[in-house]
């Protein structure tokens, strides 16, 4: 287990208290918070939780913490997510692990966003990791076109987009909902509120990994404590 990231989860776990209801993001930095609430769960501390992929269910049930389905709650208080980069305005990419829809109805359904990540994923702009976009399969080729326009118009340096294969080489990746991820490599998003605004207009696009005004605190993990960054929104 990589100790940066375990920092960052046992940091990420002193915000959440007994009567909470938790939002769980994926990942493997996720998945060593959810083993760590585990353990506070095994240890008497009430909280509830909504997964954002079939695999975060599995890892909640195996470290005994409590789900609800999402439409059985009425509140999510904190959710608790990874992420693949953060700007200095703590807008974020996500999507690595092809969760972001249901990652980001939940992000968007809490009242705070704790996103748990290594000092690699700080940059000063988004844009080096594959920007990850949720296709629905219909009418992929066409939507593909309308994202390589929206990254060109809003300013990206590149837009060049390829469809996520399974990693046994079976075909493209399907998500937990059924659709298709294009990876773009833009290189660069110098406007990513612009960015996320043309790419939630194409009618293909489920969802798009930005993630803007969304995360509140950041936890950075060092080798020997976490940086916890929190942002003063107005
Ligand atoms: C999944 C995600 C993950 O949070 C992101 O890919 C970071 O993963 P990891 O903690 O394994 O680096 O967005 O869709």
């Amino acid at each position: 287990m990589s100790v940066v990231k375990e920092n960052a989860a046992m940091a990420a776990l002193e915000f959440v208290e007994s009567g909470m209801t938790l939002g769980l993001g994926s990942g493997s930095t996720a998945e060593i918070f959810i083993e760590a609430l585990g353990d506070r769960v095994a240890g008497g501390m009430k909280i509830v939780a909504v997964p954002t992929s079939k695999r975060t269910a599995e890892c909640a049930i195996e470290a005994g913490v409590p789900l609800a389905e999402p439409d059985k709650v009425d509140r999510i208080n904190l959710t608790i997510d990874g992420a693949d980069e953060v700007d200095p305005a703590f807008n974020l990419i996500k999507g690595g692990g092809a969760c972001l829809l249901r990652e980001k109805i939940i992000a968007h359904a809490s009242d705070r966003m704790i996103v748990i990540v290594d000092g690699t994923k700080m940059v000063e702009m988004l844009g080096a990791f594959p920007l990850p976009i949720e296709v629905d399969p219909f009418g992929m080729a066409l939507t593909a076109e309308q994202v390589f326009d929206a990254l060109k118009t809003t300013g990206c340096e590149e837009a060049q987009t390829v469809l996520r294969q399974m990693k046994d080489g079976s075909g493209p990746l399907i998500t937990d909902g059924g659709n298709y991820i294009l990876d773009s490599k833009c290189r660069k998003i110098p406007n990513p509120a612009d960015t996320a605004l043309a790419l939630s207009q194409i009618p293909g696009v489920m969802e798009h990994g930005l993630f803007i005004d969304l995360a509140d605190v950041i936890v950075v993990g060092e080798a020997d404590h976490a940086r916890v960054i929190e942002l003063a929104r107005d």
